[in-house]
Order: C-alpha cells, then structure tokens, then sequence
C-alpha cells in the first residue's frame, strides 16, 4: 500500500501558510495515486506534547491538555475546510499513541538500547536540547537562534544512536533514492559524523517538563517530545497496536512510507532519529521510509515569525478567494524542495490568468457553444469526418501533456505538472479561435467541422478535468458533471486515453466553475 505522512503541526499556535502547503502538496501526491488505482493510507495529525505548549498553555494559565486541544481544533477545521482526504488523524495524547510510544521504549531498554547517564552542560530552552560546542557560532557562543541558554546537570535516559551511524552510512550509500531532492541526500550524509559521538537524550525529568508521555520504566521522566512525535507514524499505522483496536493493519499499510516534511526537521530528527530508531527496531532496509523535503514559504524574503507579525493566515486566503485559489496557488508557485516567497499580486493573478481566464473560460465557452449550437445540446460528428492538421496537432499534444504530467507527478515537481497541463489549455483556446466554431454555426454547411471542433475541446476538457483532480478534486468533479461525464470520475490514469467521450455526447448547461476574484478596478493585477 502507499502509505503517505505529513509531519504532525505543534499545537503551540495556529496553522500557518507553511502547515497548509505541506499538507495540500501531501494531499495531491496522495490523490495522484489513487488516480493511478492505487491503494492508499494517508496520514496526518498534531504534535501535542512538548515544552513549547506547556509554556504557552502557561501564560494563558490553562492545562496543557486544554490548550493543545483549543489549537488542534483549528488545524482540524481548516484541513477539512481545505479539503484534505485523509486516512489516519494522529494526536499524541491519544492513549493508543501513548500506549505504542510505551511499547517501544520498553522493548529498547529490554534490548539495551537505553541506558541512564548524568550529563552536565548547556540547554537551549527555546529547541528543548543540551548543546555541545559544535553548536557554537564563531564567536564561541550560542547565537540567538538556541534562545535562552542556561547550564543544567542532570540524570536522563538515552538511545543508542551511534550503535546505528554505520548501517545508516551504508545505507544512504546504497538507497540514492531515499531522500527527494538528492541535494539534500548528500547533507544528510555529511551530518553523519556526529552521529558516531553522541546518543540521544530521550528523557526529561518531569521537575521540569511534566507535559509529556511518561517513561513505562521510570515514572521521573517523560519522553523527549521528538522521540514521541516521529512514532506517530507507526503508532497511527497500527504498530503494537490491541487486536481490537480501531486501527488499521500495520503490515498492509507499512510497506515502504513517505514522509512528507519540512526541510528544517530533516537533520538531525528525520534522517537520523527517526531511522536509527527504525532501526533499533528491527525495520529491515527494504521498509525503510523514503522522504519528501520541501522548502519554506518565506514572506517578502523574511522568515515568517510571530515576533516580525508576517505570518500568512491559510483560512483568511481561503475565505477571502476560496479553497480552489488556495490549492492551486500553493501547488503552483513554489519548485518542491525549493524555497518560494508568498506574493499576494501572484496569489490572484495566478487563479485569474490560469483559472478564471484559460481553463474557466475555455469550459464555459465551448459548453455555451454547444447547447446554443448543436441541437439537442449533443455532439456528433460524422463517423467519416477527414481530420486536419489542427485536429491532429491538438490530440498529439494532448497525448503529450499526459506524459509530462506523469512525469513531473512521478517526481513530486507538481508545479511542471500544473505548467503542462495550463499549456495544453491554452493550445485548445488557440485552437477554438483558429476554427472560429461561432462562425462555424452561421452555415448549416459546416456542422460536421463544427461538431468536430467543439468535440475535441470537450475530450481534451474531460482528460484536464482527471488530470487536474488530485489538485482541485471539487472543481474538476464539477466540470465532469458540466461536460456530461460525471461517470468518467473513476477512470484511472492509464485510461485517460483519446476517446474518453463517445459521441453521440449530450453536455449540460454550464456554470462557472471559477468566477474571476472581484477587486477594486486598479488592484486588479491580471
Ligand atoms: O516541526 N513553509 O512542527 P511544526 C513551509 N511537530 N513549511 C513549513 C514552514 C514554512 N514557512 N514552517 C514550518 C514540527 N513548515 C514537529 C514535526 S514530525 C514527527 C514532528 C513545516 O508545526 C515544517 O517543516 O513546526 C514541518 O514539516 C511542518 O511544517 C510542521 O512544523
Ligand atoms: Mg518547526
């Protein structure tokens, strides 16, 4: 099965731009299988625990609980708003989470992965972490990045990592393939010497930091809330899980998991945690996670931050220009892997020029044509009509979007895929002013021409509206249904072929499907 996973968000605020993205972008790549008629299992979810939400739960002087359930709420809300698809909804303070995160820890310390040590040294509060001296900047000090530093002593628990550092040497060697975009590949393999002096801290005393999973074997501690939060992904797919549990069976949906996330939380917690604690746990190489890294909305080249106040609210773009401007946008204007800067202008030209003009207009302009033009609002061309040039450039080109839509699918470039599919769009709006069908209908004699014009708008119509669903499932449902082929819905992608429409094909009146934005005359960019 493919079995996709976003990173699960902090619930220590709202979601932002960036939370959207990730989980639209996983949503389409998803949706993109299940095109193929595969079988899927997609999760997503909420980091609850941690140090950052007990201090925010703090100031506003409310349980931790209570707090990182007021936020969940809001994630939860906008991605069913967004209209994410998904399987599987992690929460960490889900006692089936807990009781699997217990599970693990005991099985590590009974394999003598965990052992108890003192270490004394300095602690950035704000990344919850012991520093070491690497982390210094070249001034020798902590730069701001770390926050309030303070120095501690304290007894904790730890993993084994560097038990692992040498498998997972090898096996990045041997699996170019694990982590997209290759670049980054390379960095993770660079970071590794570390990995080979120092183990993982996976405790934390609960004088400190109670808001946590508490460790089945020493009731002092929680779990560090990394080493919690990335067994999500196990958890949620039925790891250890109860035999009567609502979950789901873990080794039909564990095969080989992508993890979609953020290029921040690669190194060290994705690549190197996560997979030595895989690992640790007895994963062999072929069930090992693959992972997708995309790169950060920025806003006006500046890091989005609630102290700079530039955070980008995803509900407000989505009330504001709807769900289909959101998805589209943010599936359009950024190379996954690449970093991309939110450009209000962009957000609207892109739906207006893409959307509300090429692919709107084209729909509703050859529908329109067709119910005024052909009787009975049915195509149907003579079986022995003579295919011109034209004709035969617009199929081959069809034929050719396909490809490249494939293509770029197939490597997560969803943007490429969006370009090629807008080309062909444009191509059949050149095609439709060089075969003039208005002109067409004033002369009974050209009804063959013109019932073959509309109908290859209208095939090449039904093929974009399939192609673009993983994108924009409920526009493209709604221009199926407009064309007169809602049935055509579960075609799978190998099936979107030439043909698609049999004549002879009664369409349905249209409706808009993406009515330009209105703006104030001279805000209107497009
Ligand atoms: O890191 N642009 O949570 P998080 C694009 N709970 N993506 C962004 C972004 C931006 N400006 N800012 C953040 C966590 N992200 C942990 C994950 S997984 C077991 C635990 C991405 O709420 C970020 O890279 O800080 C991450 O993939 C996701 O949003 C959640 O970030
Ligand atoms: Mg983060």
């Amino acid at each position: 099965m493919y079995y996709l996973t976003t990173a699960i968000d902090y619930t220590n605020g709202s979601p932002h731009i960036g939370h959207a993205y990730e989980k639209i972008l996983s949503d389409i790549l998803v949706r993109y299988q299940k095109l193929k008629g595969t079988e899927t299992f997609f999760l997503t979810g909420v980091d609850q625990h941690g140090q950052k939400v007990q201090q925010s739960a703090e100031k506003e002087g409310i349980h931790p609980a209570t707090y990182a359930s007021k936020n969940t709420k809001k994630f939860k809300k906008l991605w069913e708003q967004v209209g994410l698809d998904y399987d599987g909804w992690a929460e960490t303070t889900d006692d089936k989470h807990k009781a699997c995160v217990g599970k693990i820890l005991t099985k590590l310390k009974e394999e003598g992965q965990l052992y108890k040590k003192s270490h004394q040294g300095f602690y950035s509060v704000r990344q919850e972490q012991f520093l070491t001296d690497r982390d210094r900047n070249e001034q020798g000090e902590f730069g701001a990045e770390w926050g309030e530093v303070v120095e501690l002593s304290e007894e904790n628990w730890y993993f084994k990592l560097s038990d692992h550092a040498q498998w997972l040497q090898g096996f990045l060697a041997k699996t170019p393939d694990c982590i997209y975009p290759s670049s980054r590949q390379q960095e993770v393999i660079n970071s590794l010497e570390k990995m080979h002096e120092t183990d993982l801290c996976i405790s934390r005393p609960k004088e400190r930091l109670f808001w946590g999973i508490e460790l089945p074997f020493d009731a002092e501690y929680v779990t560090y809330v990394w080493f919690d939060a990335l067994i999500n992904y196990l958890s949620f797919a039925g790891y250890l899980a109860e035999p009567d549990s609502d979950l789901p069976d873990f080794n039909q949906v564990w095969e080989r998991p992508v993890h979609v996330i953020g290029k921040d939380i690669l190194v060290p917690a994705h690549a190197i945690y996560w997979m030595a604690m895989l690992h640790a746990l007895g994963f062999e190489d072929e069930h090992m996670p693959q992972f997708v890294v995309h790169g950060f909305w920025n806003a006006k080249g500046e890091k989005m931050s609630k102290s700079i106040g530039n955070i980008i609210d995803p509900k407000e773009l989505a009330d504001t220009y709807g769900v289909d401007a959101l998805r589209y946008y943010l599936a359009r204007d950024i190379h996954t892997g690449k970093d991309s800067d939110f450009i209000p202008d962009r957000f609207v030209s892109i739906f207006q020029t893409e959307l509300a003009n090429d692919l709107g207009n084209l729909c509703n302009r050859t529908l329109n044509m067709t119910v005024r033009f052909c009787e009975d609002k049915t195509l149907n061309t003579p079986s022995d009509y003579t295919l011109v040039e034209l004709d035969q450039q617009l199929q081959a080109s069809l034929a050719k979007t396909k490809e490249e839509y494939i293509k770029y699918m197939d490597t997560y470039q969803v943007a490429l895929a969006l370009g090629a599919i807008n080309k062909h769009v444009k191509l059949c709006n050149s095609y439709a002013e060089a075969n003039q069908p208005w002109a067409l209908a004033k002369d009974k004699a050209n009804t063959p021409q013109l019932h073959n014009c509309l109908y290859h708008i209208i095939e090449s119509l039904a093929h974009i509206a399939l192609l673009l669903s993983p994108v924009l499932p409920e526009a493209c449902a709604k221009i199926l249904q407009q064309l007169g082929a809602a049935e055509l819905a579960q075609t799978t992608l190998a099936d979107i072929n030439w043909g698609l429409i049999q004549q002879p094909h009664t369409v349905n009146k249209p409706k808009p499907i993406f009515p330009r934005i209105q703006l104030p005359e001279n805000e209107d960019p497009a």
